[in-house]
């Protein structure tokens, strides 16, 4: 099984998705400095990322990094569009996400995370561990609260974090550091179940710079990618595009090799207070076939929700598709569940 390995952003698609979407929606590329300064774990193959390790474990992170991100928005201002943002960690490709947010009134920022795309890629593998990514996107959401992103666009009033795969991890990461502190105002978190340490079976990852030499030849080997992308999509191949295996194989990006044994983050206790859904397909091969673990959703509900004690609300939605709830042609049956969540997070609906 392996439940992560970022999909990188695509701008090309999505600006061509949002087009397609006619012009009721602006997008625009921004990249937001932002400051990490927190504690991390000295092993990278520290299972709980240092969040429960003593001090000797520890190495301090101090560390200036570029995030990008695209930026879209209906053009038609409202109070949804403007107060509300949704943080979206780790792009969702085709169909995109972004334009159907945006077609439906509310503002997005897909990013890159710490390490991938055309964020900043430290040139210490070591240094990019969900807590690192957690800190990030907790820098980064106060930044949208407190700050202009881009000329017109006041800060906003609320973040939701949607979270993807090892994007959501990174979002748990947070969410244990900051516990009540969050400047998150929900959490939607996407193909992501707890795993404690060792329950995921090794992930058959490889070298980037083995993988493909031409991109990435000269990152050091603790950057890893994936070339079986097809646990990523539903068994039954009659429900995605053929074309889009292919497309994946060419839009991949790397991850840091701490992306593996760090899913295990998501088995500790966060005492954030704000709501949280978690989300999961159940054609995902990676997480839920053959695992009986989305058989039964008040079970799943249940075992989810005690790590989340402390959380406004907290709920499991299960959905029709695969791993990749962007990649198959289920896609819009998803996208329907996270709009409806965000609008009812930020109080909308
Ligand atoms: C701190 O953690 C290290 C490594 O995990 C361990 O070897 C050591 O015994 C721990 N020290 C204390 C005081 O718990
Ligand atoms: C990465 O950083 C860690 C901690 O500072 C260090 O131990 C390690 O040698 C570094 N690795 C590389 C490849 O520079
Ligand atoms: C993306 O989805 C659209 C349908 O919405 C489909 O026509 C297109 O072929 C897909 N792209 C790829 C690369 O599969
Ligand atoms: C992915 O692309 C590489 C070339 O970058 C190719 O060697 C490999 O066969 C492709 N894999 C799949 C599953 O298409
Ligand atoms: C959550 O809060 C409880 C007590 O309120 C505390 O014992 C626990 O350590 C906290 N967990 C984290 C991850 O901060």
């Amino acid at each position: 099984m392996f439940a992560f390995l970022p999909q990188i952003i695509l701008l090309a698609a999505h600006l061509l998705a949002a087009t397609a979407h006619g012009q009721a929606c602006g997008c625009s590329s921004v990249v937001v400095p932002v400051d990490v300064n927190t504690l991390i774990a000295k092993d990278p193959n520290d299972p709980l990322g240092g969040l429960e390790s003593n001090a000797t474990a520890l190495r301090r992170l101090n560390a200036k990094y570029d995030i990008f991100g695209v930026f879209c928005a209906p053009r038609e201002k409202t109070a949804q569009s403007t107060d509300v943002i949704q943080l979206l960690t780790e792009e969702f490709q085709n169909q995109s996400y972004t334009a159907y947010a945006c077609d439906r009134g509310l503002s997005t920022l897909a990013i890159d995370l710490v390490g991938v795309g055309k964020s900043t890629r430290p040139a210490n593998a070591s240094d990019v561990q969900y807590v690192t990514n957690g800190a990030a996107m907790s820098q980064l959401a106060r930044h949208l609260k407190s700050a202009s992103i881009l000329p017109g666009v006041k800060p906003f009033n609320q973040v939701i974090g949607v979270g993807h795969s090892a994007g959501s991890v990174a979002l748990i990461a947070g969410a244990v550091a900051d516990a009540e502190h969050s400047p998150f105002d929900g959490l939607v978190l996407t193909s992501q179940l707890s795993f404690q340490p060792g329950q995921l079976g090794a992930p058959p990852v490889v070298s980037a710079r083995d993988d493909t030499p031409i991109r990435w030849g000269s990152l050091e080997p603790n950057y890893v990618t994936l070339d079986i992308r097809a646990p990523f999509y539903p068994a039954d191949t009659t429900l995605f595009s053929p074309r889009m295996l292919v497309y994946d194989n060419f839009t991949k990006d790397v991850a840091p090799i701490s992306v593996i044994p760090g899913i295990s983050i998501s088995s500790l206790t966060a005492n954030y207070t704000g709501p949280v859904a978690k989300l999961a397909g159940v054609l995902d091969q990676a997480i839920c076939v053959g695992t009986g673990r989305c058989d039964d959703l008040a079970k799943l509900t249940a075992l989810e929700r005690v790590l989340w004690p402390k959380a406004k609300s907290f709920q499991v939605v299960l959905t029709e598709g695969g791993h990749c709830m962007d990649l198959d042609f289920l896609a819009d049956k998803a996208f329907s569940v996270f709009v409806k969540l965000v609008n009812q997070f930020a109080g909308l609906h």
